[in-house]
């Protein structure tokens, strides 16, 4: 049975020793300091309950390969296999006609106060405080179709705050579009819900797909929605906390910086403006903070799973001999792909590069290597680029092409961000198709081989 809800979820967490009661008061801007340490300390997911503001704040539901596996109620070995078949199999949401909804039991439309809220400032040097784990729910002004994706929230007073969507995100998409069509977009941000939309988020689909179908899927149930009170799109009728609003595509602000992903602070830059309209909330509603910054953080587990069985589903449409796919929480997860597969042909594992290159997932670096290599492996990656290429004949660089988000070393304030280009880098660790190559020296049969006094050790 899939969580009907973040409380449900937390609950389990809690009998599971994984979330630790915080009952020292803390101050908003110190959270990032009681983070980091959780982080160094186990990764255990923490419930702040005297935070200054009248509702508890719970982080770090998303900072193990752990938690995700109990979100998706599931193990290491069958994870990614749960995913696919969930893809497979969308289940539609079941959309009720408003009222009785849980997440509109208080409604919120004159004297909209979301400062009331622990809202912390992560890292020293962020602009102010940041909304983090909050989802965005939007449509495509054309089509209707509902998309939901974590996008970042600057709170700049009461009703009124900044975010930032990438061009490339269908947010961001979503408000060109709007511009073009000269329609003022609204949508809703929530917060705390069942993990498995958290995780839908990151799953890499066509722009056209109903994000809700592929949480239902993922779910194995259809996701419940309610409409919202003051624009046009549906939330999920469990959510902790909604937050629905407008925007001004023509009214920006400085924006950031803010602890990223990549580890490095992004600078400011001029982004839209938006007011609130509506804050609904369930009756005493639970908050959710979540810090990014130097990998591994929460952003990069919430990313790693879902990427990895949506590119891999991707890659083998086309490539059916792609056999796993890891993406590397270390290097950011985008940024650093292996791909496993079997070349069918001399240059299949470049034309495989080449797609990773160009899909949404934008690796800066590929690497590509054959199936007895375990890509999740570091030491076998390493073993496989030292002994399987010659860099001159296995290495492709290509240069100019749509850059990563929010990478350093790309960044140049006098670029906005659509116009910024990069190179990107891949490596064939494939062993040279159809020539002999020397045997590898490993000791069969070992695994069965009995060494009583080393078993019993063990
Ligand atoms: C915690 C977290 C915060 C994120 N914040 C942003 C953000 O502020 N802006 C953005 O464009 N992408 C952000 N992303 C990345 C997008 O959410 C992600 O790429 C997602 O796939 C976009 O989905 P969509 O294109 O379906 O909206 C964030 C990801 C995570 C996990």
């Amino acid at each position: 049975m899939p969580f009907h809800d973040f409380r449900q979820f937390l609950d389990v967490m809690r009998q599971q020793g994984e979330l630790v009661d915080i009952n020292q008061p803390i101050t908003l801007t110190d959270v990032g300091k009681a983070l980091k340490h959780a982080y160094a300390k186990g990764r255990k997911a923490t419930r702040f309950n005297k935070n200054g503001t009248e509702f508890p704040l719970v982080c770090g539901v998303y900072s193990s390969r752990k938690h995700a596996l109990i979100a998706f109620e599931t193990d290491e070995k069958n994870v990614t296999q749960k995913v696919l078949d969930g893809l497979n199999n969308p289940i539609k949401p079941k959309i009720s006609n408003g009222g009785g909804a849980p997440c509109q039991e208080v409604v919120i439309t004159d004297d909209i106060d979301i400062r009331r809220f622990p809202i912390p400032t992560y890292s020293p040097k962020d602009g102010g405080p940041y909304i983090t784990p909050g989802i965005v729910v939007s449509k495509d002004p054309e089509t209707g179709v509902p998309d939901i994706g974590h996008y970042r929230f600057l709170i700049l007073d009461k009703d009124t705050v900044s975010f930032s969507a990438q061009p490339f995100h269908r947010f961001g998409k979503n408000l060109t579009k709007c511009q073009q069509m000269g329609v003022t977009p609204k949508a809703a941000l929530i917060i705390g819900v069942d993990p498995i939309l958290a995780y839908t988020c990151q799953v890499q689909v066509p722009d056209q797909t109903n994000d809700w179908e592929v949480a239902g899927g993922l779910r194995g149930a259809p996701v419940e929605l309610t409409p919202c009170k003051t624009c046009d799109v549906e939330v999920p009728a469990t959510s902790e906390v909604v937050i629905e609003f407008e925007v001004d595509m023509n009214n920006t602000v400085m924006e950031g910086p803010l602890g990223e992903y990549t580890g490095y602070y992004t600078p400011a830059s001029l982004k839209p403006v938006a007011k609130i309209t509506a804050i609904t909330h369930r009756k005493q509603p639970i908050f959710q903070g979540l810090l990014t910054g130097k990998p591994v953080t929460e952003n990069h587990i919430l990313k790693q799973i879902p990427f990895e069985a949506s590119f891999l589903r991707a890659l083998k449409a086309q490539f059916p001999t792609v056999v796993d796919v890891s993406v590397r929480a270390s290097a950011g997860v985008s940024f650093f792909v292996v791909i496993a597969m079997k070349p069918r042909f001399k240059g299949e594992p470049r034309q495989v590069i080449l797609n990773a290159m160009s899909s949404n997932i934008r690796p800066k670096w590929t690497v590509i290597v054959e199936p007895d290599i375990d890509v999740h492996n570091s030491a076998e990656v390493e073993w496989a680029m030292a002994f399987r290429t010659q860099p001159q004949e296995d290495v492709i660089i290509v240069g100019d092409i749509p850059a990563g988000p929010s990478d350093p070393s790309i960044d140049d304030p006098k670029v906005a961000r659509p116009m910024r280009t990069a190179s990107a880098i891949g490596v064939d660790a494939t062993r040279p198709f159809g020539k002999p190559f020397s045997e590898v020296a490993d000791v069969p049969g070992w695994e069965d081989f009995e060494v009583p006094e080393l078993d019993a050790w063990r």
